[in-house]
């Protein structure tokens, strides 16, 4: 990660150093270069990435897209288990165009993905306009059969897939999902910078697509449809755009942390997160809420009920002791409080005594 620190430095100073010569030479090559790093790492054509700040604005530029194609009365879906601030887009899209927000019961805990599938298409009417769903859950840390989803949603209703947690944490082919829409981190799991993150859109919504902030790109001079999209996204206006520069050396770095590339970076994180999940599940005697094969990198274990009043909120209590103690992990009022879901998640440099201190944390 230092290394990759480093290398955002040296872009920083080649910015600062001169940034009209900066601007007009060097930065459209390395957004190129990003986004073909970007295309082989997630198993996309590169003209269908844009770059963005991070999945909330990848969603909001979708929603901003979507939103003159709604009329009151429509529906926009979403799951139980989404993220606030995606709940929140929705929330302003729906408030501006008339669109109701319609919330899928995905149960919890949880025994089978056909449960999620079912549960999305039980919510589904003939209103539905727009899903958004969720790649890796963020409260409940599950991997949700999206390729179900899409086959059973597209193309009647436009799927954005909040893949927030995917890239890096499960093995992606974003061309072969056939989702509208699929926005992923790469400040998360790959380990590039903060503001690093992209958004893929296939093909045929390539020309509605436009960022939620507009600048030069709208009046450019374009052959075609896709350099558009790539002059509204590239640029929204001077930013720092290292970080996004430096993601194809976070790709390599941190794939070459392992022999067998990412493939085994993944497989070694899932391997050690459901080692420590099954040890913190034992520790509080709680069973497990998920099988395993919808656990990706990141695991939640449900922890007995808290005790007292509600403080309020949506992150326990608990966490300024788990904070205090050096860990860095959540646990959440989920789906509210008394009820207590803690989130581990298993990265590089992450151990197995990582996980046996938080037990031993817990049990006291
Ligand atoms: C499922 C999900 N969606 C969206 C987000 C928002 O990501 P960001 O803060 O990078 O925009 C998160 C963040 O953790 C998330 O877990």
């Amino acid at each position: 990660m230092n290394d990759v620190l480093e290398l955002q430095t040296d872009w920083r100073r080649r910015f600062e150093a001169d940034p009209s010569r900066f601007v007009w030479r060097e930065l459209q090559p390395a957004m190129d270069r990003s986004r073909e790093a970007v295309g082989e790492f997630v198993g996309a054509d590169p003209v269908s990435l844009a770059p963005v700040l991070n999945a909330t604005t990848g969603i909001a530029s979708v929603l901003q897209s979507f939103a003159p194609l709604l009329r009151p009365g429509d529906q926009l879906l979403t799951t139980a288990h989404d993220y606030n601030a995606v709940r929140q887009i929705l929330r302003f899209t729906g408030e501006r165009t008339g669109a109701d927000v319609v919330v899928a019961r995905v149960p919890f805990p949880i025994e089978s993905p056909d449960q999620v599938t079912e549960a999305v298409l039980d919510a589904v009417t003939p209103k539905t306009k727009l899903a958004v769903i969720d790649h890796v859950t963020s409260p409940t840390a599950l991997v949700f059969p999206i390729q179900d989803i899409v086959a059973a949603l597209e193309p009647d209703i436009a799927v954005v897939v909040d893949g927030a947690h995917g890239p890096g944490q499960v093995p992606l082919t974003i061309d072969d999902l056939g989702s509208s829409w699929y926005t992923g981190n790469l400040h998360k799991w790959v380990c590039a910078p903060k503001g690093a993150a992209f958004l893929h859109s296939r093909a045929d919504r390539i020309e509605m697509t436009v960022p939620a902030v507009i600048s030069h790109g709208y009046n450019a001079e374009v052959e075609a449809p896709k350099d558009r999209y790539h002059a509204l996204f590239d640029w929204l206006g001077t930013d720092d755009f290292s970080a996004w520069a430096v993601v194809p050396d976070a790709l390599r770095l941190v794939g070459g942390l392992e022999a067998g590339g990412w493939d085994a970076v993944m497989k070694r994180n899932h391997d050690l997160v459901l080692y420590g999940r099954h040890l913190i599940s034992e520790t509080v005697a709680t069973p497990l809420p998920a099988p395993d094969g919808m656990v990706g990198s990141m695991a939640s274990v449900v922890l007995p009920d808290a005790t007292g009043p509600d403080p309020g909120g949506e992150l326990s209590p608990i966490m300024d002791d788990l904070f205090d103690a050096g860990f860095s992990t959540i646990v959440m009022n989920w789906p509210r409080w008394p009820h207590q879901l803690l989130r581990i998640s298993a990265h590089l440099h992450n151990t197995a005594d990582d996980y046996s201190a938080l037990a031993a944390m817990l049990r006291t």
